[in-house]
């Protein structure tokens, strides 16, 4: 079986190394191996939990999109997009909202530190504190629910989230799932062996710390500039240097393979200088960021090629949640109207039997055979893929009245030739009810 793993990009702020060696490299590199289907997207609603600022959302989100491009990720393989341009997210989210007690929320991290500091600042408990931050676990369910992830790689301070997206998947699954799991349980994973790369001053590197090194802002000399800035102890040329606790050994290490990271250990204990130190870092830096580094200048420059990549990688999406969605809002009852057959008098339910949609079996001329389900105005609700055997597309027909929506997931159904997941499903349930 192939596993789905699905991560989401908070749009604050400009990619940095450590984000690159902390998260971006590795989930690239597992998006390569086989047997699983990878879901990245911009987390740009979440993004505007923490940021009202128009210019640093849109900056943000394109810097991000870019950065990922420019790493080598593959979107034919991996599906790509933003949070923002799937419509079932939010809707979702919804549906999660009104089955998550408020007591879940009141327990998140980022909810309670906001209070914690209210309250010991003397301020009304929930002073500065949004909607949207209070109920950002719910956001985050919905964006992993919404496609089945098994497995979603976070950090340590989100495995918290994730574990409240099980809960929610579950009450929905118990709630609304007539014994069916609708949702798969995630599980978080994370990745103890990606070390959080140091910043300048050897604290973790990070935006709030102010000691960070630039991915690829500042071009060449930013790189070349911050490495310079990374503290070192006062020892001499000449001296032996302690390899041990150096956050400029730590960041070499990240990029070096095997074998230079030992040459690098043995020299500096040799006693190689600081200042040459460096410059071995930059080099072995540049020659793995600058090839990067141009394709993000060039995609830059066209916004539009991101544009469009984006959107592609949501047709994809939507794919999946767009039928899911419709599924899960025939669950809660959300549902069309369909005419359904009451218990009624002989020729009521001979009147009603005629208002009943209908399937058909049919050949076509190059000999398959087909079958599809439609509507009392001719529309077609379902419309089956060509199959080779007219004696299984009768047995598909037959299960399908019987079983009903439980014979969908299975069934050889072309999805972009047929309509709407919940109409087919409610006229399933109508024929079922009148065979009865
Ligand atoms: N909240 C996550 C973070 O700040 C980003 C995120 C949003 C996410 N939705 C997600 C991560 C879904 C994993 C799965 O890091």
């Amino acid at each position: 079986m192939t596993e789905r793993v699905l991560t989401g990009i908070t749009t604050t702020g400009t990619p940095h190394l450590g984000n690159y060696v902390g998260a971006i490299r590795p989930a690239i590199a597992a998006s390569r191996e086989p047997g699983v289907e990878s879901f990245f997207f911009l987390a740009d609603y979440h993004a505007l939990i923490k940021c009202d600022d128009p210019a640093r959302i849109e900056r943000s989100r394109l810097e991000i999109a870019a950065t990922w491009l420019a790493a080598g990720l593959d979107t034919e393989r991996v599906t790509f997009y933003r949070q923002s341009d799937i419509p079932e997210t939010p809707e979702l989210t919804w549906l999660l909202t009104c089955v998550c007690p408020k007591g879940l929320m009141n327990r998140a991290h980022a909810y309670k530190a906001a209070t914690d500091a209210n309250t010991a600042a003397g301020e009304d408990v929930d002073a500065g504190v949004t909607m949207g931050l209070f109920s950002y676990p719910i956001l985050m369910a919905a964006d992993i629910l919404l496609f089945n992830a098994h497995r979603v790689p976070v950090g340590r301070d989100q495995v918290q989230h994730i574990e409240m997206a099980r809960d929610m998947g579950q009450r929905f699954n118990h709630l609304f799932g007539q014994g069916r799991e609708l949702f798969v349980l995630p599980r978080a994973e994370i990745e103890e062996e990606v070390a959080t790369l140091p910043g300048l001053d050897g604290r973790k590197m990070s935006k709030s710390y102010d000691n960070t090194i630039p991915l690829f802002e500042g071009g060449a000399k930013g790189l070349k500039d911050a490495v310079a800035r990374i503290v070192t102890d006062s020892r001499l040329p000449g001296e032996p240097k302690d390899t041990t606790d150096a956050a400029l050994v730590t960041v070499h290490d990240a990029f070096a393979s095997p074998a230079e990271r030992a040459a690098f250990h043995a020299d500096l204990q040799a006693g190689l200088g600081w200042g040459e130190a460096k410059q071995r870092l930059v080099n072995l830096l540049e020659g793995q960021i600058a090839p990067m580094r141009e394709r993000y200048v060039e995609l830059m420059a066209h916004p539009e090629r991101i544009e469009e990549v984006l959107q592609h990688g949501a047709a994809k999406a939507r794919r999946v949640a767009t039928p899911f969605l419709a599924e899960l809002r025939a669950a809660v009852g959300l549902r069309p109207m369909l005419a359904v057959p009451r218990a009624a008098p002989a020729a009521a339910a001979q009147a009603d039997k005629a208002a009943l949609p209908l399937f058909k079996q049919y050949r076509e001329a190059d000999g398959r055979f087909f079958f599809k389900l439609v509507d009392t105005h001719g529309h077609t609700l379902l419309q089956s893929v060509g199959l080779a055997d007219g004696r299984e597309a009768g047995g598909w027909v037959k299960r399908l009245k019987t079983e009903a929506a439980a014979a969908l997931a299975d069934a050889p159904i072309d999805w972009a030739a047929s309509g709407e997941r919940a109409a087919a499903e409610a006229a399933l349930a109508a024929l079922a009810a009148a065979q009865d």
